[in-house]
């Protein structure tokens, strides 16, 4: 039905528009008593629930951040099967992100370019929004990912996380500090390892109890994988989320002049597994068995999400291909780990 639809309608929409389409029927989702009749559909088997962070999930597998930057659908995408929500990017200062168009599908790769450029309404709307999520009877986990305001210098960077982490953590499960989004300058630069222990270091102050969590990019070298998972650990954090998008544009079967049209951005979705994978069992290697590694990248199928927990993650997150298999795919997820567990 969703194939059907997403061929003959969907695809010829507008990316960004038919992104908030879909927002507003997962909205609905989230409200009773369709939450509800939702649920009885979609929940995760009693199978499936994994304990981490301090913290209950009914399933492993979770929203990416990116999808609900602006904490408006926590509750429908509970109710649609999701373990987790991951929201924002969240940056102290509302911002309106990069000129449109900037989310662009490769279909033929299952995959999309993203210049959105962290486009969000600002730490004290989200932890208002957060406030009246937390009172909801039923919600998934929601960690709270936050990133650089655009305004603010690089070298004040720290000082600006600070301020969101002071905000948002006491309303978070858990937070990620985003330093791997290639559409903010500079911002990529924070994961070299002397930049970034100050920064972590900081943030976790700030965090208090609440668990946090730094999420890298796939076009770190094997090195420094290794380097940013060891100094995770050492500077306290709960865990590590791999990966953001990715910069490359190689092995597409997309047109190439297709996908210079789309110009600069993140890219994601199918084309990102592999190296995705290899990042996961990189990490994986060097840290503590109790240290959460969250895999995010390139997931589609319940195979998938095994395949990753076989390498070492202990929660998976998705993203696009929740574009290109819709509002059903969390639970087609849910159903298919479970026949296999
Ligand atoms: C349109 C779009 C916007 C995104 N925005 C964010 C973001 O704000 N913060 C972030 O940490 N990751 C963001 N991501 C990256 C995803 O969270 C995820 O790490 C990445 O897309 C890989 O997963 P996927 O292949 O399942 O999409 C975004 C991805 C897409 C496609």
């Amino acid at each position: 039905m969703y194939p059907l639809l997403f061929r003959t309608v969907l695809s010829r929409l507008d990316p960004e528009f038919a992104h908030h389409l879909g927002a507003l029927v997962i909205r609905v989702a989230g409200v009773e008593p369709v939450a509800s009749v939702v649920r009885r559909a979609t929940a995760p088997g009693p199978d499936q629930s994994v304990q981490a962070l301090g913290l209950t999930f009914d399933s492993p597998f979770g929203v990416a951040a990116g999808f609900d930057k602006n904490v408006t659908m926590g509750r429908g995408l509970g109710a649609l099967g999701f373990g987790h929500v991951e929201v924002g990017t969240v940056t102290a200062l509302p911002q309106p992100g990069n000129p449109k168009p900037r989310l662009f599908r490769l279909i033929a790769d299952r995959a999309v370019i993203n210049r959105m450029g962290f486009n969000n309404d600002g730490a004290a709307a989200a932890a208002a929004r957060l406030r009246r999520l937390r009172r909801a009877r039923r919600r998934p986990v929601i960690g709270v990912n936050i990133g650089k305001s655009r305004v603010v210098a690089v070298e004040d960077a720290t000082t600006d996380y600070v301020r969101s982490a002071r905000l948002l953590a006491p309303l978070a499960d858990y937070l990620v500090v985003n330093v791997s989004s290639p559409n903010t300058p500079g911002l990529r630069g924070l994961q070299a390892v002397e930049t970034l222990r100050p920064l972590l270091t900081a943030v976790r102050d700030a965090a208090g109890r609440t668990p946090l969590l730094v999420k890298i990019a796939p076009d770190l070298d094997d090195d420094e994988v290794r380097d940013i998972a060891r100094l995770a650990v050492d500077a306290g954090l709960a865990g590590l989320i791999a990966t953001n998008t990715t910069i490359s544009r190689s092995g597409l079967t997309t047109d190439a002049a297709a996908v210079a049209a789309a110009g600069a951005g993140g890219l994601s979705g199918a084309p990102l597994k592999e190296r995705a994978t290899e990042v996961l069992r990189l990490v994986r290697e060097v840290v503590p068995a109790e240290f959460v590694v969250i895999s995010a990248g390139g997931v589609e199928t319940a195979s998938d999400v095994r395949e990753r927990l076989a390498a070492g993650a202990t929660l998976v997150q998705g993203y696009t291909a929740f574009l290109y298999r819709g509002p059903l795919w969390a639970r087609q997820i849910n159903r298919g780990l479970s026949h296999t567990r």
